[in-house]
């Protein structure tokens, strides 16, 4: 039977393995998923193992998805530009990596949200892995402007200047968040790690347009300070990042086997299941 798991230390919190059975169910494939966990100094020797016993494809979850994207012979545009990898794939050329964040999160924004990006002003909140990681597949979207803003601006420039090429004809700008006062997004996407210390990235009010979105990559922490401030200063629509995990996972599941899996009832489940 192929094999496949998730690989992160800890591990054991992972919804990734009911995910993956739920989509592996609903399209008839035979596989199994597992999680692994993998010592913090043993990344590279957990994959090894795995691929030896026969593994065909991994995910990867913190803290290893630098070392993933440099075990990747062969690397996706979009994994390259994220600078890291959260999916891999064992197959006769060696070991290929991929990134799916990026593409979940879009996904979830414009399938599941109907939240479309094309032609709309984007906010962009942090300057860290996660907020590079949707950069690319932020900007495939064709948004009419994208703006990143950063707690340290420089950080946020260095973002910006870097997918300089990438935006083409897209106006990419940094900022810090007190220098966005007077500005209006349609959507504003949280990818700081400010709500895992239950903080709020301290914006300025009246960033959101009417009828605007604001999307916490954060999920199954109920309203975390930035939705709570996002809905008091007139957000229309809030959203967590469930849907984004649920996405990625399906983008994974499609680059293994070839068949996209409906996304919508085992995000139902997982909203059910969490309360
Ligand atoms: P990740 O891989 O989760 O993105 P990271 O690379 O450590 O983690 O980046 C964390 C991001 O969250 C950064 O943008 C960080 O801002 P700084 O670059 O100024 O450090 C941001 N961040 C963390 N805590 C924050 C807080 N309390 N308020 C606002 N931004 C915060």
């Amino acid at each position: 039977m192929d094999r496949y798991a998730v690989i992160g230390n800890p591990v054991a919190h992972s919804k990734s393995p009911v995910i993956h059975a739920a989509f592996a169910a609903q399209t008839g494939q035979t596989l199994t998923y597992a999680a692994l966990l993998a010592p913090l100094d043993g990344f590279a020797a957990t994959v090894a193992e795995f691929r030896t016993a026969g593994g065909r494809g991994c995910n990867v979850t913190v803290p290893f998805k630098l070392e993933a994207f440099a075990l990747a012979a062969r690397r996706s545009p979009r994994a390259q530009a994220a600078g890291a990898v959260n999916t891999l794939m064992f197959d006769a050329e060696g070991i290929y990596g991929d990134n799916t964040d990026g593409a979940g999160l879009v996904r979830d924004l414009t399938h599941n949200l109907d939240c479309p990006l094309a032609g709309r002003r984007v906010l962009l909140l942090g300057a860290g892995g996660a907020a590079r990681g949707a950069l690319l597949p932020l900007l495939s979207a064709g948004p009419a402007r994208l703006m990143l803003a950063n707690r340290t601006v420089s950080r946020a420039e260095a973002l910006a200047a870097e997918f300089a090429a990438a935006a083409g004809n897209t106006p990419l700008a940094a900022s810090g968040f007190a220098e966005l006062a007077g500005a209006q997004f349609d959507v504003v996407i949280n990818a700081t790690a400010a709500s895992l210390a239950d903080q709020a990235p301290p914006l300025p009010p009246g960033l959101y347009a009417p009828g605007a979105l604001a999307y916490d990559m954060m999920y199954g922490r109920g309203d975390t300070p930035f939705l709570v401030t996002a809905r008091r200063d007139g957000a229309t629509q809030l959203a967590d990042g469930l849907g984004m995990l649920v996405e990625q996972a399906a983008e994974s599941f499609l680059l293994w086997r070839g068949v996209r899996p409906e996304t919508a009832p085992v995000l139902a489940e997982l909203r059910r299941q969490l309360g």
